[in-house]
């Protein structure tokens, strides 16, 4: 049992695994930009409520779950619920959620290492125009780069969880760590910087509105990986002897730590180079412009700094998103491969091999659905505008479902499994502690009727006003 690969080998090893899976770009850039649109200390602070009040309590719910039955969620939720029709809906739903979400997560990854050897190759001032991503993202090399970024997922993947998962986390989280302090403290030193930090961290309580807290929400879930089946794969791979409460909340720690450092550096970034910005001009940005956003603050460098220095912190900072990005499409990626592997009673690279075929065809559906190919490109009609094929996975499964998962996670423990199991498999590695007394209470009570009542406004707002 001790040296069993298919185990974390210790509880920092798990911390490292699950804090690869959970920093990630929406750290580093979804993070920030909703901090600099919604409001900045406001957002901050609704932010950290959520993963507090709800989240924390979730990710316990997932890990122990998990461990208890030491299944991937299709296989927990039949064994918790004794094969009950329903519930297997709701297992089915927590594999499609994460399939989903890898999806269009590599297209994303993709663009990051794009990005990053544009920089290397000196092209950073093409970058920073406007008109550059939209060419970027319809190029042909697009699929070279998705290659070489699925190759890397299925290098890691192979090795299992202590020699794949664990090992590449070992070694990359420590680099990021290092990068992203790095470029902080660099932001921090440019002049003007203190008016990025005073926005951050003031609250403009005016800004809140629904869609703000739903964003923060969101967002939170998105960040923590919850609902997407990740915690609770990881959770069977917990030894019975490490204490749940505690990596809990380091992990939530990490995650939060890293979001709240990414924001610090760009925000000071904004102000430093757009003095006279203000950030809520942002406000309907996409994905297109805040990727044309990040290389205009590195090119704002050039006249102090020179073009090759520019150029070098340009490359940190997407070379950091982009490992950020790979351990988390690695975890997201482990769930429909352990659920396949499971129930197909499959070899690991077997099961591998179809949830990589499948993720790489939905890969390149997306990559070409910007404009490239007419039916993916609109491929469905909602508040009054197309969507393409990338949008429509972006506002599913982002933005809709991970907080519903959520919510079937509370009533799966609940009605089936129930708390003071729940609570057994908390107390097994020793913990106790207002987390976990909290945790009993809230599950059942508002955390719920929360989600509930965000799933419902969220489906009316997004897909029938
Ligand atoms: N937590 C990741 C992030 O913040 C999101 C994510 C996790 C996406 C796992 C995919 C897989 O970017």
């Amino acid at each position: 049992m001790h040296n069993n690969p298919d185990q974390f080998s210790s509880k920092i090893g798990f911390v490292l695994a699950a804090a690869g899976s959970a920093v990630g770009i929406g750290n580093l850039v979804g993070f920030p930009v909703a901090a600099a649109k919604n409001g900045g200390g406001a957002f901050l602070l609704l932010y950290i409520f959520f993963v507090v009040a709800i989240c924390l309590p979730l990710i316990l719910a997932e890990l122990s779950l998990g461990r208890a039955t030491g299944q991937s969620p299709l296989g927990a939720f039949k064994q918790v619920s004794k094969n009950s029709k329903i519930w297997a809906f709701a297992g089915a739903l927590s594999l499609i959620t994460p399939f989903m979400i890898a999806v269009f997560y590599s297209v994303l990854t993709v663009w990051l290492l794009g990005y990053f050897l544009q920089v290397l190759s000196g092209r950073l001032d093409e970058l920073a125009t406007p008109v550059y991503f939209g060419g970027f993202i319809t190029s042909p090399w697009i699929f070279a780069y998705l290659a070489a970024v699925i190759g890397m997922v299925v290098l890691v993947l192979k090795g299992g969880v202590r020699d794949g998962i664990e090992k590449a986390a070992r070694l990359l989280m420590p680099m990021l760590f290092i990068m992203l302090i790095g470029l902080a403290v660099f932001v921090l030193t440019l002049p003007n910087a203190a008016a990025g930090l005073k926005f951050y961290f003031t609250p403009q309580l005016d800004r809140i509105t629904w869609s703000v807290v739903n964003g923060a929400l969101s967002q939170a879930f998105f960040s923590l990986s919850l609902g997407m089946g990740i915690l609770i794969t990881y959770g069977s791979y917990l030894r019975k002897q490490d204490n749940l409460v505690q990596s809990a909340k380091m992990l939530a720690c990490t995650d939060t730590g890293v979001a709240l450092v990414a924001g610090l550096m760009t925000l000071p970034a904004i102000f430093a180079i757009y003095p006279s910005t203000n950030p809520g001009e942002l406000s309907d940005s996409s994905v297109g412009l805040i990727f044309s956003f990040f290389p205009n603050i590195f090119m704002a460098m050039v006249p102090k700094f020179g073009y090759l220095a520019a150029s070098f912190v340009a490359a940190t900072f997407f070379l950091l998103a982009f490992v950020a990005a790979i351990t988390s499409l690695v975890s997201i990626i482990e769930v429909p491969v352990a659920a396949l592997k499971a129930e197909s009673k499959q070899t690991r690279n077997k099961a591998l091999t179809v949830v990589i075929t499948g993720v790489l065809l939905g890969a390149v559906f997306s990559a070409l659905s910007f404009g490239q190919v007419k039916w993916l490109s609109e491929f469905a009609f909602y508040s009054g505008m197309n969507k393409s094929l990338f949008d429509v996975l972006v506002d599913v499964f982002y933005d809709t479902i991970l907080p519903f998962n959520g919510l079937l996670i509370c009533l799966l423990v609940v009605w089936q499994w129930k708390r003071h199991n729940m609570a057994a498999e908390m107390a097994s590695g020793g913990a106790t502690g207002w987390l976990e007394r909290y945790t009993h209470a809230a599950i059942a009570f508002w955390i719920p009727a929360i989600l509930a009542t965000v799933f419902v406004v969220t489906v009316i707002n997004k897909f029938f006003s």
